[in-house]
């Protein structure tokens, strides 16, 4: 007897997808390709993963009946890694799409793509000249040029159809297909980077270099953990976990790429490349490699170098001949997305020292010139990316983005929704904001309220309140709800900054330089893009350089994998940067732990006004 089913539909989008009874709802909405947010990786400990929920339902849980409110329950919120499906149910998933960096800095590099197209104008066969058609078209094509098997069972047909009058299409030397007349003008490949939690795609002629379309998605991962770590935790826990991880991200990707194809018009059969940069957990997935030993001291990763591996035999929804690209990893968790950070920013080949950082849930640090480059990795913890913060959330809609106080609090929301919540930008806003008019202090201590009823605006003053989390600061009130910060949240901000400023830190201190020796920070992703640079200077995130050298970057690893798929020069030069970057682990350095705490600490005001 087959297992009950039920259908599930989730909106706003709509998506539906049938399950067996008893699936968890987060395992629906990643059958149905809808994301929702799962900090914890579906512990019941973040309660990030609220939705509202029509229809049969499992009992709620130990964790639901800690996480919500009565109220919650009353307007039907539940946690979709808690609650099972029963019977058919519509789900309101209450976020909207987020905010992804999809621009980074200009880089031209030389166009020299790996691959080409010829049009060949080929003899037909005659008594005279009997060569074997292969031969016929390997002799055009010239010294060195091969066939391949799949191109020669199609070769016989496509000659005869199109009077002898083809293009072919090369891999290097190796001709993959070839197509019935001139085809040339139609040469396309993808440039991927593939982050933990976003999956950006761009897609670029060939022939000239030009962006033609750019998509976007979620990571269909996230339903297994937001962080590499829950998925490398769940990919150890059995093969097929492994394989749902590859499954899912490779789903991702052809779903950006179908809306690339839906936006261009071009034929799939068009898109003869793919390149892909990510985090090295994000690159061991995508060739569905196990990173069970990137979890594993001495943290090494199980393949560093470039691959290249058939688009069909990875099930990539391009040309199924045509190569996929993947570049090379630094180390454990400086993956080829750094390695794209370097190309973009070429930090590598510059005399001056430079810094550049990309801040997720790890931030990875470069640092050096073309004499000496050195990387890290800091285990930011996902405070920016709005888990473990009281009402953090991701950059989605209703997020407060922007904070800034005068007589009272503003606050700037995306989509200009209703507060719900704070997203990294506005947090680090808010608390160099609460720095400045002596809300906090330098070790991070909210002020007493009577303390700062006298030095503060009323208004002002009034925002100190005792909530069921503890003494907090409140940011916005709507109706009942309010969203505040927490003296525990301001901690928590302290940890991921010290990380990040004691990985700076001790990068300066390996190459032995200060801060006047570095020429400039350049800031990429979407810290870089969204975050305030005065305030991420305030709280110690960054150096206290002038905010002229602090420069945004965008989305520099997706730059980085444009230069790939453009060049195989610029292949050849990540390969060399991959090998070349001395790559420092911070957990084996004696003097890391009095740097980080240190680092918690925020700047003096002096430091703070620059
Ligand atoms: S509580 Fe559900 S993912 Fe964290």
């Amino acid at each position: 007897m087959s297992p009950a089913t039920a259908h599930v539909t989730f909106f706003p989008e709509g998506k539906s997808v049938e399950v067996a009874v008893g699936t968890h709802l987060s395992r629906a909405a990643a059958l149905a390709g809808a994301f929702i947010d799962s900090p914890c990786g579906g512990r019941g400990a973040c309660g990030k993963c609220r939705v509202q929920a029509n229809g049969a339902l499992s009992e709620l849980t130990a964790a639901e009946r800690n996480k919500l409110t009565m109220e919650d329950l009353d307007e039907g919120w539940r946690l979709a890694c808690q609650a099972t499906v029963i019977g058919d149910t519509k789900v309101k998933v209450p976020f909207g799409s987020l905010q992804i960096v999809l621009s980074g800095i200009q880089q031209q590099g030389k166009l020299a793509p790996g691959i080409r197209k010829v049009f060949l104008k080929l003899p037909e066969p005659t008594v005279e000249d009997q060569r074997a058609d292969v031969e016929r078209l390997r002799a055009a094509l010239g010294a060195g040029a091969r066939v391949s098997l799949d191109a020669a069972r199609d070769l016989g047909h496509v000659l005869r159809a199109a009077d002898f009058a083809v293009t072919a299409v090369l891999a290097g030397d190796e001709c993959f297909a070839v197509e019935p007349g001139d085809t040339r003008t139609a040469l396309y490949g993808i440039a991927f980077d593939i982050g933990t939690t976003t999956v950006v795609g761009v897609m670029l002629d060939l022939n000239t270099g030009e962006q033609v379309a750019v998509a976007s998605a979620l990571n269909g991962q996230a339903a297994h953990g937001a962080d590499v770590i829950s998925r490398i935790n769940f990919a150890m826990s059995g093969p097929e976990n492994l394989a749902e991880l590859q499954r899912a991200v490779w789903e991702t990707i052809n779903g950006v790429i179908a809306q690339i194809l839906r936006q261009s018009g071009v034929l799939r059969e068009r898109i003869y490349e793919l390149v892909a940069v990510g985090n090295t957990t994000m690159s061991h997935l995508l060739l569905g490699i196990n990173p069970a030993s990137l979890a594993l001291a001495p943290y090494v990763p199980v393949n560093g170098e470039a691959r290249v591996e058939r688009a069909d035999r990875l099930s990539a929804a391009i040309n199924p001949r045509g190569p996929v690209y993947a570049l090379p990893n630094i180390a454990c968790f400086v993956g080829s997305d750094t390695v794209g950070v370097i190309m973009a920013t070429r930090v590598h080949d510059g005399d001056r020292v430079r810094l550049a950082i990309d801040i997720g849930t790890n931030g990875e640090i470069v640092l050096g010139s073309r004499r000496r480059l050195l990387a890290c990795s800091t285990a930011a913890g996902p405070a920016f990316e709005g888990a473990e913060i009281t009402f953090g959330m991701r950059a989605t809609d209703g997020a407060i983005e922007k904070v800034w106080i005068e007589d009272d609090v503003k606050v700037q929301t995306i989509s200009k929704g209703r507060p719900r919540g704070i997203c990294g930008s506005g947090l680090i806003d808010a608390v160099a904001e609460m720095l400045r008019l002596g809300l906090l202090d330098q070790s991070g201590r909210l002020i007493a309220q009577d303390d700062a009823c006298q030095a503060l605006p009323r208004a002002l003053c009034d925002r100190l309140v005792q909530t069921e989390r503890g003494y907090a600061f409140v940011l916005a009130t709507v109706g009942k709800q309010q969203v505040y910060l927490t003296q525990q949240d301001v901690r928590k901000l302290q940890l991921a900054k010290g990380a990040i400023s004691a990985g700076i830190a001790i990068l300066m201190k390996e190459l032995g330089v200060g801060y006047d020796d570095i020429a400039e920070v350049l800031l990429a992703g979407a810290f870089g893009s969204y975050v305030n640079p005065a305030s991420s200077r305030a709280i110690g995130l960054v150096p206290a350089f002038p905010l002229s050298r602090l420069i945004s970057v965008g989305n520099a690893a997706s730059v980085g994998a444009r230069l790939a798929l453009l060049s195989t020069e610029a292949r050849g030069e990540a390969e060399e940067i991959a090998a070349r970057v001395e790559h420092v682990e911070l957990s084996s350095r004696p003097d890391f732990q009095d740097i980080f705490v240190e680092s918690m600490f925020f700047p003096p005001p002096a430091v703070r006004l620059g």
